[in-house]
C-alpha cells in the first residue's frame, strides 16, 4: 500500500518536472499548448500538496533547524512563483480564457517571466534540497543500489551540472532571471528537443546545488 502511494508521488513529482521544462519552451512548443500545460501543471500542483498535506498539517509544529527553516522558505518560494505564474497567464491567456486585459498586460509579462525563472531555480532546488527522500524512494521501488552504481550516478550528476552550468550561460538564463530581456527569444529553427535537454541540464545543475547545500547543513549538524 506505501509503496504505491510513494509509486504515485514519485510520478506525479516526475510529471510535474517534465511539464515544467515544456512550459519554459513557451512558442517552440506552442503557444495554445503552453496554456493547457500550465493548467495541468496546476492540477498536479493541487494533487502534490493533498498527497503532502501532512507535511503541511506540520507546518507550525515542532522545532525549526537550519535545514528545516531553508526547506520550508524554498516551498514558499515555489509556492509564491507558481501562484504568479498561474495568475499572471491565466490574465495573460490568448487561447484558453481569453480575457483580453490590455492595460495590464506589460506588468502582467514581467510578473510572468519573473515567476517561471525564478520559480524554475526554486524549484530545482526545492527538489535537490530532497534528492535523499526522492532517492530513498526510487532506490526501495527498485531494490537497493550497489557501492558501484552508486559511483556511476554520482559521474552522471557531475557531468549534467557542468553542461548544466554550459547551458546556463548559452541560454542566457541569468538575464532573464535579472530582467534585462522582456521576451524569451527562441530560435524557431531549432529542435525543441535541444532545447528541453538543455534546460533538462540547467534543472540538474540547481538539483545539485541544492543537495550539496543539505549536504552542508547535515554535516554542520553532525559537526
Ligand atoms: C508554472 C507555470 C508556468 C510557467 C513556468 C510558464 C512559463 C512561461 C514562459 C517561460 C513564457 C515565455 C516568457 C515570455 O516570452 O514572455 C511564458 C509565456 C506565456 N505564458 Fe506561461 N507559464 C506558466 C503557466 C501559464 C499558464 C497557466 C498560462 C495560461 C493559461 C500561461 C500563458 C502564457 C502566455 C499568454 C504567455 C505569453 C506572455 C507574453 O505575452 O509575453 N502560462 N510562460
Amino acid at each position: 500500500m506505501m509503496k504505491r502511494k510513494q509509486m504515485v508521488k514519485i510520478t506525479i513529482d516526475l510529471l510535474m518536472t517534465v511539464l515544467l521544462l515544456f512550459l519554459m519552451a513557451y512558442s517552440l512548443a506552442g503557444e495554445a499548448i503552453h496554456e493547457w500545460i500550465g493548467i495541468a501543471l496546476f492540477a498536479l500542483f493541487i494533487l502534490h500538496h493533498i498527497l503532502n498535506r501532512r507535511w503541511c498539517r506540520n507546518l507550525f509544529r515542532g522545532q525549526y533547524t537550519p535545514i528545516r527553516a531553508c526547506q520550508t522558505a524554498l516551498v514558499l518560494l515555489v509556492f509564491f512563483c507558481m501562484i504568479g505564474s498561474l495568475t499572471s497567464g491565466v490574465l495573460l491567456s490568448r487561447y484558453v480564457f481569453r480575457l483580453d486585459i490590455h492595460s495590464f498586460s506589460a506588468v502582467l509579462q514581467t510578473v510572468h517571466m519573473l515567476c517561471a525563472y525564478w520559480g524554475f531555480v526554486f524549484l530545482s532546488l526545492h527538489l535537490g534540497m530532497h534528492w535523499r527522500v526522492i532517492m530513498g524512494m526510487a532506490g526501495k521501488l527498485m531494490k537497493k543500489s550497489s557501492k558501484g552504481c552508486k559511483g556511476i550516478l554520482r559521474m552522471t550528476a557531475s557531468l549534467i551540472a557542468v553542461y548544466g552550468a554550459y547551458a546556463f550561460i548559452k541560454r542566457d538564463f541569468g538575464n532573464y532571471m535579472l530582467l534585462r530581456y522582456h521576451f524569451v527569444f527562441f530560435d524557431f529553427e531549432e529542435p525543441l528537443v535541444l532545447f528541453l535537454l538543455d534546460y533538462a541540464a540547467i534543472l540538474g545543475l540547481f538539483v545539485c546545488v541544492g543537495y550539496y547545500i543539505s549536504v552542508l547543513f547535515i554535516r554542520k549538524k553532525n559537526r
